[in-house]
């Protein structure tokens, strides 16, 4: 019991410095999440009409297959341009690839985060590093050659 004492202290001011119960990765997610995407998909993901496409269920259905997963992750990475249409509407922007400023394995927490959050009603296979770096190593001259096309 002595031995336990200092990690039970540990573990209750690691709880209470949290945000209402939230995980360290958590937090580092909701922060990257604000920086790399949020000035422009905003903090709530719906996008702003006809200039940001917003983040939301499709996202999440994509996920759900290979190919999907690798779009999601070449354009985070890559960034994209030319034309989307999302949820009817067209989208003509062009968005940098932010997410390289990541590690895999932050990017892979970020990318769970925004499918977490935005896709919720989907499940999802969490994204691990070791499948951020496998898909970074795939040559694909625009990510939009993997767009799955289920989205229009
Ligand atoms: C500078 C503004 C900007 C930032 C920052 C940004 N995006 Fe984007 N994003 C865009 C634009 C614009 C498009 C649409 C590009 C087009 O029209 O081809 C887009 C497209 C996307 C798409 C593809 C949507 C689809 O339907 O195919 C995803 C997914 C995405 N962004 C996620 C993110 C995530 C996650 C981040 C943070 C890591 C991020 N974006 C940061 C502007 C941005």
């Amino acid at each position: 019991m002595r031995r336990l004492l200092p990690l039970i202290l540990l573990a209750k001011i690691v709880a209470f410095s949290g945000i209402a119960g939230a995980t360290e990765p958590e937090i580092a997610a909701t922060g990257d999440y604000q920086k790399l995407c949020g000035v422009c998909h905003l903090p709530d993901g719906k996008g702003i009409p006809g200039v940001y496409p917003p983040l939301n269920e499709r996202l999440g259905l994509w996920a759900t297959e290979e190919e999907g997963r690798a779009y999601l992750v070449k354009v985070v990475t890559q960034g994209m341009g030319g034309t989307i249409i999302v949820d009817g509407q067209r989208f003509s922007g062009f968005m940098p690839g932010v997410g390289m400023r990541l590690d895999p394995a932050s990017l892979a927490v970020l990318l769970n985060y925004v499918l977490l959050k935005f896709a919720p009603e989907v499940d999802v296979q969490p994204y691990t590093g070791r499948e951020i770096e496998r898909i970074r190593s795939i040559e694909v001259k625009n990510a939009r050659d993997l767009r799955p096309q289920d989205s229009s």
